[in-house]
């Protein structure tokens, strides 16, 4: 009985995301992403810092006009300063891509 209400519940806060697979790439996020990027994307002031660029928020205009395929790229290959996010596969990148689309 339990099961089935955290099952309904998980159920209809997904079916509230734009895209599928965003509820996984949010928890994959907040794994492998936020510790430089923030919980929405902001970019921590701290990081930008450290590795001396201009951490672009993202939900600008700028990340979001890239394709999903850029950003995969982005995440499964690095980009610039920012190292490959270690231990993702495609199908998560996918999921994160999914979840990046959420923040604009
Ligand atoms: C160790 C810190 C760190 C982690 C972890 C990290 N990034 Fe980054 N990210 C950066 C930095 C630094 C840049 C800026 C790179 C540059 O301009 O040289 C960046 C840039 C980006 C950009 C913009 C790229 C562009 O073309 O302008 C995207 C999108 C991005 N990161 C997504 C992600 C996602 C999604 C994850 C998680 C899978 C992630 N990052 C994990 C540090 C990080």
């Amino acid at each position: 009985m339990k099961t089935i209400a955290i099952g309904t519940l998980s159920w209809i806060l997904s079916a509230g995301l734009l895209y599928a697979g965003a509820s996984e790439g949010k928890e994959l996020f907040t794994a492998k992403c936020q510790g430089c990027h923030g919980a929405n994307g902001e970019g921590k002031a701290a990081i930008a810092k450290m590795y001396n660029v201009a951490l672009p928020p993202l939900a600008s205009k700028e990340v979001q006009a890239k394709s999903d395929a850029d950003l995969k790229k982005v995440i499964l290959s690095g980009k610039g300063k920012m190292k490959p996010a270690a231990g993702v596969t495609e199908k998560q990148a996918d999921d994160i891509v999914a979840f990046l689309r959420t923040l604009k």
